[in-house]
């Protein structure tokens, strides 16, 4: 056998997603790409805001010492003192430079501090429906992810969390913006969850680290701010990445942050940074972290996406589905008509259109519909939904 068990399942167990690129691939291969409304993946349509290409030209012309090797696994102490302020003035905590870990996107952030915290058999409680790759993420390290339904209007789900927690809870993910449901998570619901989660370390006699994934942190609507979650909760690592807000998925870079006052935080950081090295990221890539220096409180027009949002949501309503405006991300989350998400998807499909089912999330009944895409796209998909609606 070529490879391993463990491998074959996990391949096993995503073969709806297999399924969904090969039908949107076949589609795009008979009917030509640009006759393919695709709304299925999360790859920002927009340019990066132009001081990034300006950025990298002027670091390229730059003549500076061992520009391209290798540096601190932690990242240059430059780029960390920049992010360490933008980092405390998001989470309304005091983040020194030494707490900060540049790394390989926001997957990477994650990873690190996974690795750094899990043990083979703990678990890792994440509010559903959930970004797909967290339970490959806990999985990475031995651990088992289990979702834990949201509340209403997708906030997470306080009790729900509570009653959740035994003594192999090593972990909660909470991700807001939220990947698929676009929902932002109130002050009010941070809050609680830090008290709960206080609580519940108390009880268990373990540290429950809390990992906040925010890489859609500055894409949000209609003058909403994303509150704080270090402030609420020493116990936080925060994840993040350029990927979504400067446009750059492709370039890998982010950071992860360690509250100030997190048990163990010294140890935690330099685990996190050991993590780095030997899951074989090693740092993030030296360009970007120069550039990231330089580009702090940068990011794409959000507003951008709002009318992408609306111009999507309009029409969709006009042609008759029901749905909630999503207050973040690019993202809409909605119930799939007829309640069946994958029989729904096809029937898109039928029109063209590919949609993720809610299955992939945790959440069948549902379906994600990406809207960075162009304007056109959205425009031309339109008769198909409606069709779609009617069939
Ligand atoms: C919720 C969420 N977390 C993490 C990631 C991974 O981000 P990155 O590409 O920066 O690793 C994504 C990417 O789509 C995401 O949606």
């Amino acid at each position: 056998m070529a490879i391993s068990e463990h491998i074959r399942e996990l391949m096993s167990g995503s073969s709806w997603i297999r399924k969904m690129f090969e039908a949107g691939a076949r589609l795009k291969a008979e009917h030509g790409a640009d006759k393919v409304y695709d709304f299925s993946l999360g790859n920002p349509n927009l340019a990066p805001p132009e001081r990034f290409p300006q950025t990298i030209r002027a670091i390229l012309d730059e003549q500076v010492p061992a520009k391209h090797s290798y540096m601190q696994n932690a990242g240059y102490l430059e780029t960390r003192k920049a992010v360490a302020k933008t980092a405390s003035a998001e989470q309304a905590v005091s983040i020194g430079e030494n707490n900060i870990i540049m790394t390989t996107g926001a997957g990477g952030a994650m990873n690190i501090a996974l690795k750094a915290i899990l043990n083979p058999g703990d678990t890792v409680l994440v509010p559903s429906p959930f970004f797909m790759e967290y339970r490959f993420y806990a999985d990475n390290h031995g651990a088992e992810l289990v979702p834990v339904p949201s509340a209403a209007g997708f906030e997470p789900d306080i009790t729900a969390l509570a009653a959740a927690v035994d003594k192999r809870t090593a972990a909660v993910i909470i991700n807001s913006p939220n990947n698929p449901t676009g929902a932002v998570y109130s002050e009010n619901a941070i809050a609680e969850l830090g008290t709960m989660l206080e609580k519940k370390s108390r009880e268990t006699g373990r540290s429950i680290y809390l990992i906040s994934d925010e890489p859609y942190r500055h894409i949000v609507f209609d003058g909403l701010t994303v509150p704080p979650v270090m402030k609420h909760y020493r116990n936080t690592i925060v994840a993040t990445s350029y990927s979504k807000d400067l446009s750059i998925p492709g370039e890998r870079i982010g950071w992860a942050a360690v509250h100030p006052e997190a048990d163990g935080g010294d140890e935690l950081a330099a685990g996190m940074i050991l993590a780095n090295r030997i899951l074989g990221y090693v740092n993030a890539p030296a360009l970007m972290q120069r550039a990231a220096a330089r580009l702090q409180g940068e990011w794409v027009d959000a507003e951008i996406y709002r009318k992408k949002r609306d111009l999507l949501c309009d029409g969709l309503e006009k042609a008759g589905y029901e749905l909630t405006r999503p207050a973040g991300t690019f993202y809409l989350f909605l119930p799939a008509p007829g309640g069946d998400d994958e029989a729904f998807v096809e029937k898109l499909q039928k029109q063209l259109i590919l949609a993720v089912p809610g299955r992939g999330f945790g959440a069948p009944g549902y379906i994600r519909l990406s809207f960075c895409v162009a304007d056109e796209v959205i425009n031309g998909a339109m008769p198909g939904f409606e069709a779609a609606l009617d069939a």
